[in-house]
């Protein structure tokens, strides 16, 4: 018995492996070579059957396993590594001048050791965030950031998320050890998107792709890291002291073809040279063709060839001999703050904005600037009458970077936040973990207006019509004070607005009834909580299809949704908190307006009768699915979780170990159901015109 035990855990393991290796390759295939081969719902297959295969044997759970991309549970916080080989940096050259006196520096240094010829390798400067992958015997065990080059954070959860980095190398015979270097980026249409969503959830911008995924990499919770498509291309390989490898390469040229066949993606836009002039080219080449590419880089980096001239050169203090970023300029130019202004946003956010002397930039006139908070104002010492550098990359808000304290005149006029709303006059608030200042008065007309233009806006209740001008004209005439007063306007109110006809108020009542058939999900990204963004709204709508259910739901109920996280979960608890908003829901429900909705209603799932509008609590651990898994699979064929046993409960699904709630179920008499009999209803959900 006990042999074939073995022998089947053998198969089990190898059809795991077999498993593992085919949704490396087409992923590769898809995300690296961006050739995929195999079809969308052949890899959900296979991978959902390495997944069960993992469940069941947890044994067989690798690191390397593609399962481990899609993000853990939340981490608290990061831990310090110390590099092994620390991460320099690159000394700038910004003219040929500078290249050319970088070539005579290094000459100098290895003097009787240069080669007859040298050669240069030159790589697009991707403007991201360096990363080093510690991989043992091929398999990645370890992703940290540059720190400050000695010391950096363990981000191995977030790393194992960004799908152009190999879990596993294809290399034959790994080594024991070896390190990988290269630069995470956002692609620019990435960065984009977060933007919208950050701004449709009222969270401040990320200036730029750098820190967006500079902070991307450090965020807590993978599994929105792993919703982010961060990329990543390597330029480095660093063997440790002594090791011998197969084919290892002996130059950079080399290095970066063994990169691609180990997996990596590589940047193709590389050139090796014979000359500096032929570096000057590639960078002439590259200046407006940059522009093309769907992600930012801002130089080019020039590297010796021959991996034993490096060693030769070695490092300044600093940086290596041997390489060097030839940067191009910056879209920078000086201008005059003429004053500082203060705006307050749909969140109540206080935001200074620098008013500049309208200067060319990228193409663009810019005549303000972000200057983000308080703290930001203070350690650029920012004031009224300074010459500022201003900065605009591509599509991004420009902003200030520096002030030129050399011009500094006596007419500088430092600048407060105001301690005082300036829309309402109510005091202000500086909440103690934040660096933003905050409005906190519900009934600000800033916010008012925010709240109102965001509930009329094409993404939530879509009020053609209503735009901020009829908006204006509604809070200066004391006619809304929330959203829900307009659905208690009529024509009569409407025709005593200026420049309002008959016909522009019949067609807004329209439009306002029509809104009211707008779905669940899309009243609840119209309520604009803070951090419920149009995504976020959907994953919650799906989950909680009554506002009642939304409302009643503990913190750790909301964050049970997949991709919401402890700080969105927060703001939407706190939120049904406040009586004003709880009176603001009845009254949107009185009016007539879609509270609840169905459950994933919009990704076309099949509804199941056994199961669809079915009440279910999950306790004790299944045999083979997880909670998440089972969770999911009854949302989808329509029916809804909750966390706990009461009268209004369909079906407890009982797994080993459950306690007081089956007991609970027992007393109400309410259905049990073991996760095979769970499984014959979900089946019926997939098939539903399957015979019995
Ligand atoms: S080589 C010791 N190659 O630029 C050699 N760096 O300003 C170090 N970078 O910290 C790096 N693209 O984050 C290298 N093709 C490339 C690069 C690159 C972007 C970044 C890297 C480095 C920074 C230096």
């Amino acid at each position: 018995m006990e042999d074939v035990n073995q022998s089947m855990s053998s198969d089990v393991s190898q059809r795991a492996q077999e498993l593992r290796k085919l949704l490396q390759q087409a992923s590769y295939e898809y995300y690296v070579l961006d050739a995929p081969t195999m079809e969308d719902a052949v890899y959900d297959q296979l991978y959902r059957e390495l997944q069960t295969i993992e469940e069941q044997h947890s044994e067989l759970a690798t690191p390397d396993s593609p399962t481990q991309r899609v993000g853990e549970k939340p981490a608290t916080q990061f831990h310090s590594v110390r590099h092994n080989i620390p991460l320099y940096s690159l000394e700038n050259a910004f003219n040929q001048a500078e290249l050319t006196a970088w070539e005579q520096r290094w000459r100098r240094v290895a003097e009787d050791e240069i080669p007859e010829s040298v050669d240069y390798v030159c790589e697009l400067k991707i403007d991201g965030s360096a990363l080093a992958l510690t991989y043992e015997h091929g398999v990645l065990i370890r992703g940290t950031t540059r720190g400050n080059g000695i010391e950096g954070e363990d981000i191995t959860q977030n790393v194992r998320t960004i799908r152009t980095i190999p879990l596993r190398l294809t290399v034959a015979n790994p080594p024991e050890r070896l390190e990988i270097r290269g630069e995470a980026f956002l692609p620019l249409d990435v960065f984009a998107h977060i933007n919208v969503e950050r701004e449709e959830a009222g969270d401040a911008l990320f200036a730029n792709p750098r820190n967006a995924a500079a902070g991307t990499l450090r965020q807590l919770d993978s599994r929105i890291v792993a919703k982010r498509r961060l990329d990543f291309f390597a330029y480095t390989i660093q063997f440790p002291d002594g090791t011998v490898v197969e084919n290892a390469p002996d130059s950079q040229w080399g290095g970066l073809k063994f990169l691609e066949a180990a997996g990596f993606r590589v940047n193709p836009n590389r050139r090796l040279c014979t000359s500096l002039g032929e570096v000057a080219a590639f960078y002439d080449d590259w200046s407006s063709d940059r522009h093309n590419l769907p992600y930012l880089t801002d130089g080019v980096v020039v590297k010796i060839n021959s991996l034993s001239l490096q060693q030769t050169l070695g490092f300044t203090q600093k940086f290596p001999r041997w390489a060097i970023a030839l940067k191009y300029p910056a879209e920078e130019a000086p201008t005059i703050v003429e004053n500082i202004s203060v705006n307050v946003g749909r969140t109540g956010a206080v935001t200074p904005l620098a008013e500049l002397r309208p200067v060319q930039l990228a193409g663009t006139t810019v005549s303000r600037a972000t200057l983000h908070n308080r703290d930001f104002i203070a350690e650029l010492d920012i004031r009224i009458g300074d010459t500022v550098i201003v900065r605009k990359a591509g599509e991004i808000i420009p902003e200030v970077v520096r002030v030129l304290k050399e011009l500094l005149s006596a007419e500088t006029v430092p600048f407060e936040l105001p301690t005082h709303c300036p829309v309402c006059g109510q005091p202000v608030v500086q909440p103690k973990d934040e660096a933003v200042t905050r409005c906190i008065n519900t009934s600000c007309p800033a916010i008012l207006k925010g709240a109102l233009v965001h509930w009329a806006s094409r993404g939530a209740l879509d009020i053609n019509g209503l735009g901020e001008k009829w908006v204006d004209q509604f809070l200066s005439r004391g006619m809304v004070h929330t959203v829900a007063d307009l659905y208690a306007l009529s024509e009569e109110d409407l025709v005593q607005v200026e420049r309002m006809g008959n016909k522009s108020a019949q067609n807004l009542i329209n439009a306002l009834n029509e809104s009211k058939q707008q779905p669940w999900t899309r009243v609840l990204y119209g309520l604009g909580i803070r951090h419920v963004g149009s995504v976020n709204a959907q994953l919650l709508a799906e989950h909680f299809t009554t506002v009642e259910a939304l409302h009643t739901a503990s913190p750790e109920e909301i964050e049970t949704v997949y991709g919401i996280g402890p700080e969105i979960s927060q703001s939407v608890h706190q939120w049904f908190q406040v009586p004003a908003n709880q009176v603001l829901i009845q009254r949107l429900q009185e009016a007539g307006l879609q509270l609840e909705g169905d459950a994933l209603a919009s990704s076309g799932n099949k509804q199941n009768e056994a199961i669809a509008g079915k009440t279910f609590v999950l306790t004790g651990t299944l045999p083979t699915l997880k909670r998440d898994e089972a969770k999911t699979r009854i949302q989808q064929a329509g029916g809804k979780v909750t966390g706990s046993v009461s009268k209004k409960t369909d079906y407890v699904v009982v797994g080993e170990g459950a306690g007081s709630k089956q007991e609970k179920a027992e007393k109400l008499g309410i259905k049990q159901l073991s996760e095979a009999q769970l499984l014959a209803l979900l089946i019926d959900s997939v098939e539903p015109d399957q015979p019995e």
